[in-house]
């Protein structure tokens, strides 16, 4: 009788035990420890995002067609969130960064509100669109890489005759990982303009502040670090051969004030990869966004080889190995979870 002698079984026995112990506990809502405790606690991280890339020339007329679907004011954003392939229909493109690329057609715009959630833009692709944040309207181009900070009111408005688009990337998920998100629409569409366009750089990133004007510290005070600023900074890296192994030419888009990350959640860099670089290959536990601004190469990223070039979005896992080429002069933007996670003492990096 096999029941009988696998009851007699000392093994079948402790694991019965075990089972009616677990079962007897799980109606007072407790469960053992020791069944999860590998899970909960690896030995390095194991991450459920994949590598993954959208190449502009195959997803704009995607996001061009939404267009003719649904208005900016109607979608209030109208954006094509870019999903991690292994974690569809959850927004995300890592487990703690949202990103989605937006179009707003001219004479469009897409209403102020504000939200919890700290957001950022990067332009890919149109000329003079503008975002008004807190009062600044500032009008953008690709490449300029745009504030909007936790609870900071925005909209924005497309004047010219020409579609724009852009990455969004905001800590969504963090946020509401903490089930701490608020959001407030403004009854305007569009917030009243108080400062000129560039004002936020003038006067904190130009190493004079108005006196006596009081400066939110835990995020930068400039709303937009325009390209025209950075790239000529990269140029003279290259020039003066300041070139990371790994990293190429690159520098991290810093809060004036402090001198340290644009926002507590998110964190940015720019860098110059020159003609032909071969970089050594890195990882760290910040899953990061690239995109290509200017330029042809490819990225390998753990055992697969993505070729990029310009407006192109690409991920790489935390802890993955990843490893840039240069076919041509090329300049990536990039964007973590690193200022949380340097917060919070998590942060490792291997060279
Ligand atoms: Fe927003």
């Amino acid at each position: 009788m096999a029941a009988a002698e696998s009851s007699a079984d000392p093994k079948h026995n402790v694991q019965a035990a075990r089972q009616a112990y677990y079962d007897r506990i799980s109606k007072y809502d407790m469960a053992p420890l020791w069944e999860k405790l590998r899970q909960l606690v690896g030995d390095e991280p194991k991450t459920q995002c994949v590598p993954a890339i959208w190449r502009f020339r195959d997803v704009k007329a995607m996001v061009m067609e939404s267009a003719d679907l649904i208005s900016a004011k109607e979608a209030e954003r109208r954006v094509l969130v870019l999903e991690n392939p292994a974690l569809r229909g959850q927004s995300r493109i890592t487990q703690t960064l949202y990103a989605g690329l937006q179009l707003i057609m001219p004479g469009e715009t897409a209403p102020a509100h504000r939200h919890t959630a700290s957001a950022i833009r990067f332009i890919i692709d149109g000329e003079g669109a503008y975002t008004s944040v807190e009062g600044e309207r500032t009008f953008m181009s690709p490449g300029d890489f745009v504030l909007t900070a936790n609870w900071a009111t925005h909209d924005h408005g497309n004047t010219t005759d020409r579609p724009m688009i852009w990455l969004d990337v905001l800590d969504l998920p963090t946020i509401n990982f903490f089930e701490a998100m608020f959001a407030e629409h403004l009854d305007e569409d569009s917030q009243p303009v108080r400062r000129a366009d560039g004002d936020s750089a003038a006067f904190y990133a130009s190493g004079v502040v108005p006196d006596g004007a009081q400066i939110a510290l835990k995020r930068s005070p400039v709303v937009n670090y325009t390209y025209a600023r950075t790239r000529p900074i990269l140029e003279r890296m290259r020039k003066g051969g300041d070139i990371d192994k790994r990293h190429g030419a690159r520098v991290r888009y810093a809060n004036p004030v402090t001198g340290g990350w644009v926002m507590p959640t998110m964190g940015a860099q720019l860098a110059l990869l020159p003609c032909g670089f071969k970089g050594e290959s890195y990882r760290s536990t910040d899953g990061t966004i690239f995109v290509c601004v200017e330029g042809e190469g490819a990225t390998s990223i753990g055992e697969t080889e993505f070729a990029w070039s310009a407006g192109d979005v690409f991920v790489a896992p935390p802890w993955q190995r990843y490893a840039h080429e240069a076919a041509k002069e090329s300049v990536l933007f990039s964007i973590s979870d690193r200022p949380a996670q340097e917060a919070l003492g998590i942060w490792r990096e291997i060279d």
